[in-house]
């Protein structure tokens, strides 16, 4: 297979990264991760655009335009004949000897990228999944799709500890989102998520979610959820690039409403297959 080192395609093996690389050592970078339904990328300029406004936030240039950047990711998608995967791009502040500062504009960005075959998750989005509460403690810039993913990875593993497909993050009393995913509530037939401010990542499927639920008239509703009333929803579900629509059936081990998915849920998930075929 090939891979995107900076702006070549090269074969896997032929990649060299450094030990000083930014994003080995501090996190100091950011990603994207972008589907591929039937070879082709689903919402590849939100993700693009996204990709260069995380850059611009820790004030790391891409030196490509974004046709260009687009072109090459295509480019890639093309050489490995993706048909139903991803494909994960990121872009370091580059290698330099160890120093927290900046370097000085001389050291280029790294930029690297491959793609994975994947298939939809099928069986979660048909019977649902548990998920777990977990403390969110990550930093106040979740807007920005870093590197720095320990908070989620701590959160996510005690989820996966106790069984559960993810974590249902939140700060005190407020539910925020989850470890890699948007959440969602619904009740009395409006749908209440967090709205896009720097406790989030705005995700790409959460803006296709909600012009789904303007589509199917299912009013919105984005402020923060209390953990308190969490139960008091009737359905509930978690969105991403990889999970498209998954719905929460069981929270902490007790059942949420029936425990099973809702019919708001799969009137979403209807509305979303539709814009991927
Ligand atoms: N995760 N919130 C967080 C914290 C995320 O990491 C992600 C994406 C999302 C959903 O965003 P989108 O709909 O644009 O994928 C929300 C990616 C897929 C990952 O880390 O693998």
């Amino acid at each position: 297979t090939w891979v995107l080192w900076n702006d070549r395609l090269v074969k896997d093996g032929d990649i060299q990264l450094s030990k000083e690389d930014r994003g080995y050592q501090f996190g100091d970078g950011i990603y994207e991760v972008i589907r591929v339904y039937n070879g082709s990328m689903f919402t590849a300029t939100e993700h693009i655009d996204r990709f260069y406004e995380s850059a611009d936030k820790i004030k790391i240039v891409i030196p490509y335009t974004k046709d260009v950047f687009h072109k090459m990711v295509y480019d890639l998608i093309e050489a490995n004949e993706v048909t139903s995967g991803q494909v994960y791009i990121q872009i370091t502040r580059g290698a330099t000897p160890r120093q927290h500062q900046f370097p000085t504009n001389t050291v280029e960005a790294v930029l690297t990228a491959y793609t994975k075959e994947l298939q939809r998750p099928v069986s979660e989005m048909t019977n649902g999944v548990s998920v777990k509460t977990v403390e969110d403690i990550r930093w106040l810039r979740c807007d920005i799709k870093s590197l720095n993913l320990l908070g989620s990875v701590l959160a996510k593993q005690e989820a996966y500890e106790d069984g559960c497909f993810e974590a249902l993050l939140h700060r005190g009393d407020s539910i925020t989102e989850g470890s890699s995913t948007n959440m969602y509530g619904i009740k009395d037939g409006v749908l209440y998520t967090h709205p896009a401010t720097n406790l989030i990542l705005n995700g790409i499927t959460r803006r296709v979610i909600l012009a789904c639920c303007e589509e199917i008239g299912l009013p919105v509703v984005e402020e923060p959820m209390s953990l308190a009333s969490v139960f008091l929803n009737e359905e509930f579900f978690m969105s991403s690039t990889t999970s498209e629509i998954i719905p929460v059936i069981m929270i902490n081990g007790r059942k949420l409403g029936k425990g099973l998915p809702g019919d708001w849920t799969q009137k979403l998930q209807t509305a979303f297959e539709a814009k991927i075929n």
